[in-house]
């Protein structure tokens, strides 16, 4: 161990913020103090639906705007007054297709401001809300359908054709947003559902245990595992959307995130609302000019993206920012993969904002270690944990290690928004909490002598490719089903902008030889069949893949090889 440590310290600006004193309020905070915040105290009951956007119809913000929606043909505006109508409509809708409490309802569409109201009715009623990357292709779609059991999946005609039906007993109704005319099998047409729905609902009121939302995540093996948070996820994403997002009364608030993923729900739907806050939801593709001028055009004050994001818009350049008035920003966070020091001291020069690192995972539910506004960032560290909750750093036999020494990233279990499931597979649940009963993150980390955590990699094969988790087994299934194809195995390569991008190593079949058009065709596989963001970017084709005695591929050894670093043990090696 080292002993002394000089760190680069960005000091809080010394601006007032929600969470004015870190330490005093990690040191008395509990979870029961803001139960009363919740109509759960008064009732025992809650529903997410209600506390994001009914009950703030009760309160002066019944016409303050909900939801900014922009894309690059303007803007749609709503009221928390016709959102809850809108989401009422929606939630009646599905209880006249049968749903019912429990049920699991999929979306799988663009951003627009019907997954919005559409999540937001299917809470309301009960339902379990189940979200769907838009770029998913059938084999994505049908593995998350089929192991949910979805009742009911909203989505597009565009995006129809990827929903394989046939194999999905379970799937009842096709909900088409845009489907009008001629309706197939199953299909019901999304108009039609809510012109004849009411405006007003009876909320499904629901213990804090009731399931809300179940996000398919990847692992190092196995199949996407479905991650289940319930209703009570409500406490963490509302305090950490007030103490992190430091979100106010006039805040105009944007987080670039998909709903197809955590952050996109966590912080694009739930944090932002139980706060009362204008949401604005950018559609469309990004580009800088689309970015930087929906900061300048909306006034938007907070703003939560990903590291890959701001490199983007590093390399698009400092005139590129320059041509933009930025300076409603008041507050800047990222979160999704290691946020790079040269980032955040680029931040200071041209947004004149220090960004603010996040930590947390989809099974974590909501931010666990962080940066606030009044406290000091040390570059390159992820932060402290909020308050209510306990991380460290422990072995592998679970015992906490000193400052500065490498060790699993754990959290003490039972924080309110910690998954509660995965879906059909206890064991896998019970794998996390393995070492003592902590929660271990899969990431390795240290800690330093004041409590500031420092992220250093993953300890298991999982890739993190722009902030996207993706699990080799999937794309090494995907490619194998390529006749071609007789073994793969899938790394995350470095990458400068990407922080990692996905390398394929294959043997071929007999009969075949390797040729561009073939390595085309097997990226194009795993595009359509997958998605774009799982296919590899890179493929090499070798003779034989390093594998253990047992035929598991040593991904290990094929990760040393590419970086040209030492092979490590090779004692299970095959031969
Ligand atoms: C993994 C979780 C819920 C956030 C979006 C990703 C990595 C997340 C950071 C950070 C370094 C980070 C970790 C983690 N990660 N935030 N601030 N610095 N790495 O959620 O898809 O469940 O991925 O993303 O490796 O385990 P996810």
């Amino acid at each position: 161990m080292q002993e002394m440590h000089t760190h680069e310290i960005i000091p809080s600006t010394g601006k007032p913020s929600n969470l004015s004193s870190y330490e005093q309020t990690y040191a008395t905070f509990r979870w029961e103090d803001i139960h009363a915040e919740f109509s759960w105290h008064t009732t025992g009951k809650v529903n997410m639906g209600y506390e994001a956007i009914d009950k703030h119809t009760t309160t002066h913000r019944r016409d303050k705007t909900a939801l900014i929606y922009a894309d690059d043909g303007g803007a749609q505006t709503f009221t928390f007054e016709e959102m809850r109508k809108f989401s009422n409509r929606f939630g009646n809708a599905f209880r006249s297709l049968g749903v019912q409490k429990g049920d699991r309802v999929f979306f799988f569409m663009p951003r627009t401001p019907e997954i919005y109201a559409g999540v937001i009715g299917a809470l309301k009623i009960g339902a379990i809300v189940g979200p769907l990357f838009e770029a998913f292709m059938e084999g994505a779609v049908e593995d998350r359908l089929s192991d949910a059991e979805a009742s009911v999946i909203v989505t597009t005609n565009a995006l129809k054709s990827r929903i394989p039906k046939e194999r999905l007993p379970h799937l009842k109704h096709i909900v088409l947003i845009d489907g009008e005319g001629e309706l197939e099998d199953r299909e019901a047409s999304y108009k039609a559902l809510i012109d004849a729905a009411s405006e007003e609902l009876d909320i499904e009121w629901v213990d804090l245990e009731h399931p809300m939302i179940l996000h398919y995540t990847s692992g190092s093996t196995g199949k996407p595992k479905g991650v289940l948070h319930v209703h009570g996820a409500m406490l963490q994403q509302y305090i950490t959307g007030h103490w992190v997002l430091d979100l106010r009364e006039d805040d105009v608030y944007w987080c670039t995130a998909d709903p197809g993923w955590v952050t996109g729900t966590s912080y694009g739907i739930f944090a932002p609302w139980l706060n009362g806050a204008t949401n604005l939801i950018r559609g469309g593709r990004y580009s800088a000019d689309r970015w930087y001028s929906t900061i300048q055009d909306y006034k938007v004050t907070v703003w939560y993206s990903a590291p890959t994001a701001f490199r983007m818009l590093m390399s698009a350049g400092d005139d590129d920012a320059e041509r933009y008035d930025l300076t409603s920003l008041r507050h800047v966070l990222s979160v999704g993969e290691p946020l790079n020091p040269e980032v955040i001291r680029w931040g200071m020069k041209v947004y004149k904002q220090r960004i603010h690192d996040t930590w947390w995972m989809t099974e974590t539910g909501a931010h666990m270690i962080v940066n606030v506004p009044s406290m000091d960032i040390r570059p390159g560290s992820m932060g402290k944990p909020i308050p209510g909750t306990k991380a460290a750093i422990i072995d592998d036999e679970g015992n906490e290690v000193p400052p500065y020494t490498l060790g699993n990233l754990a959290l003490q279990a039972g924080w309110p928004s910690m998954m509660r499931r995965i879906w059909n597979n206890p064991a896998k649940y019970e794998e996390y909490f393995k070492l003592k009963g902590w929660y271990v993150s899969g990431d390795s980390a240290y800690m330093d002598e004041d409590g500031y955590f420092w992220f250093q990699g993953r300890v298991d094969d999982v890739i993190n490719t722009s902030g996207e988790r993706v699990g080799p087994f999937e794309v090494e299934s995907k490619l194998v089903e390529h006749p071609a194809v007789a073994e793969a195995g899938v790394i995350g390569k470095p990458d400068p902008l990407r922080g990692s991008i996905i390398k394929a190593f294959v043997s071929l079949r007999e009969d075949y030889v390797e040729t561009p058009e073939l390595l085309e065709e097997l990226k194009q596989h795993v595009k359509t069949g997958l998605a774009a963001h799982a296919a590899p970017r890179e493929i090499e084709v070798i003779d034989k893949l390093p594998k253990t005695r047992s035929g598991k591929i040593m991904r290990r050894v094929l990760k040393a090889k590419e970086l040209g670093l030492p092979l490590g043990d090779l004692s299970t090696i095959e031969d």
